[in-house]
This record gives structure tokens, C-alpha cells and sequence, in this order.
């Protein structure tokens, strides 16, 4: 008993974030639709597609299960296709009949087993309004290709296995006109409670093999910084895949925040509200 209090004092005192931010978390996994992080890469991905000049661009799920993320992006893209004045549609991408089998050591399956996360298609339908499409990501993704989608500008991946993710990853090269110039990727599984993923498994690994055998697409992850607040709690899951050779890669999009004058005295550090 006084061992496990022991333990339990440690952690509270060597737990090196703020704890605002450990009650922000806390708040999203009690309240399982409310995704500060899923809301601020909607936002910020579509404010960029709008100033790219889109009017309507797809946003995908990798991975729905019972359906919280997907009614937690519907519930965030109307309050920002009304402040943007973008149209947002939101799709699912699932196999339906929970995690597929796996025998694949850096599937990470000592954490996961086949099976989980199993969906109730119909209680889902009545809960959702996006389209989902069921079955392995290796087929589905071409059939959304073939429904010719607006450019993808966000992208949720939570497929939890390195194979599912791998299998989406090399897929793109191919359909990359499909693709904004910089899209905004959530890793959701990039960091397990007991250290277990790094980038020799998992999200990680189908990550750095996607770079080393691409060089016009990179997926890349920013430096952290003081001036890092538009992304609370998705900041450290959160890449940018850049489509180098878009049409639109090129386009100056005026962004206010890394901006001033240069002049001496000029001090503006971009706006929390930008
Ligand atoms: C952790 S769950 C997703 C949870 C959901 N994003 C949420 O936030 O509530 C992972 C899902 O990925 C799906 N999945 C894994 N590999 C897949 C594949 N190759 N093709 C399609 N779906 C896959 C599984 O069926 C499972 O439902």
C-alpha cells in the first residue's frame, strides 16, 4: 500500500507538463468527442485551403471504430466551415470487423489484438452523416480516389498497426494530385504510455520508410517552440506531408503571423486569435 502511494506520489511530482494541460487531457478522454487537437487541425487546415482558394476540400479518418473521432470532426467542421465559408467533407475509412489479423512485429501486438475495436455498423450509421467506407484500407482508399474527392487537407490517422498505416502511405504518390500542397497529418499512435513505439514500429516506422523511399512527398514534423499555441494537445502528434511538386506548393499565402515589418521597434509576434 505505501509502496503503490509511493509510486503514485512520484508521478504526480516528476510529471513534467502543466497540469492546465494534464486536465485538458483528461477532459478529452472523459468526454470522448471532445478533441481540442482534432479541432485545431480542421480549423487551421482548412483556414490554409481557403487562402490557397478552395471552396471544398475532404478531410479523412483513418480508423472509426464506435465513431467518437468522426462525430467529434462533424461536430467541429460546421462552426468552421461557417467562420471559413469552406465546405468540409469529412470521410471514415474502416475494415468493420475490428483490428485485422496480424502476425507483423512492428504491428506493435503485444499492445493490440485482431479484433478490436469491432463496429456496430448500424448503431454507427444513425450516429454519423459521413460516409465511411468499410473494408482494408489497401482497396478502399482507391475507391474513394475513383469518387474524384475535393483535395485532401487533413488527414486522422488512427489505424494503430504499422502495416494499415503503410498501406495508406503508399498509396499517395500515385493519387498526390488528390493531395493539398501541405497536408496536416494526427499520428494518433506515435507514443505509448510505456515507451513501447518509437520509429523502429509502429506509425513511426511506416513514417520514415515513407520518406526514405519518396522525394517528392516528405512527411515532416516541426521543431517544438515557445510559440507553439495553436495546437492544444495536438502539437506533438501532429506532421505537415508536404506535396512538393503541387501546382500550388509555390503560392505565397500572406501568413500574417510570421510576419512584420523588420523595421526596429517592430515587435509583432502573431496573434493568439490569427
Ligand atoms: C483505434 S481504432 C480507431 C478509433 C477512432 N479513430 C476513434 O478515435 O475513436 C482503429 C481502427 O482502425 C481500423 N483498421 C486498422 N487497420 C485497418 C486497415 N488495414 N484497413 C481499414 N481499417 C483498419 C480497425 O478496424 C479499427 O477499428
Amino acid at each position: 500500500m505505501f509502496y503503490k502511494l509511493k509510486i503514485f506520489i512520484l508521478r504526480i511530482i516528476g510529471y513534467d507538463k502543466p497540469l492546465r494541460t494534464a486536465f485538458l487531457k483528461y477532459l478529452s478522454l472523459k468526454f470522448k468527442t471532445f478533441r481540442p487537437h482534432y479541432e485545431s487541425i480542421l480549423l487551421e487546415s482548412t483556414k490554409e485551403a481557403k487562402k490557397l482558394g478552395y471552396r471544398e476540400i475532404s478531410v479523412l479518418e483513418l480508423g472509426v471504430a464506435g465513431g467518437n473521432g468522426i462525430i467529434s470532426l462533424e461536430n467541429y467542421k460546421k462552426k468552421i466551415e461557417k467562420l471559413t465559408g469552406v465546405k468540409i467533407n469529412v470521410f471514415g475509412f474502416d475494415y468493420g470487423e475490428g483490428l485485422p489479423s496480424s502476425k507483423n512485429q512492428f504491428d506493435l501486438p503485444f499492445l493490440w489484438s485482431d479484433g478490436d475495436y469491432k463496429v456496430d455498423k448500424e448503431k454507427l450509421k444513425k450516429k454519423t452523416n459521413s460516409k465511411i467506407f468499410f473494408g482494408n484500407i489497401d482497396k478502399t482508399f482507391q475507391s474513394f480516389i475513383e469518387t474524384n474527392p475535393f483535395k485532401i487537407s487533413a488527414i486522422f490517422f488512427d489505424f494503430d498497426y504499422y502495416t494499415s498505416t503503410k498501406s495508406f502511405l503508399n498509396q499517395i504518390p500515385k493519387n498526390k494530385d488528390f493531395f493539398c500542397p501541405r497536408v496536416y497529418c494526427y499520428f494518433d499512435d506515435v507514443f505509448s504510455i510505456n515507451h513501447h513505439i518509437n520509429e523502429h514500429n509502429g506509425e513511426l516506422l511506416a513514417i520514415k520508410e515513407f520518406n526514405n523511399e519518396n522525394d517528392k512527398i516528405k512527411i515532416g514534423k516541426s521543431l517544438a517552440n515557445l510559440v507553439d499555441f495553436k495546437f492544444p494537445l495536438g502539437a506533438e502528434k501532429l506532421f505537415v506531408l508536404h506535396n512538393f511538386t503541387h501546382n500550388d506548393y509555390l503560392k505565397n499565402l500572406d501568413y500574417k503571423d510570421h510576419k512584420s515589418n523588420l523595421d526596429i521597434g517592430d515587435h509583432k509576434a502573431g496573434s493568439l486569435l490569427d
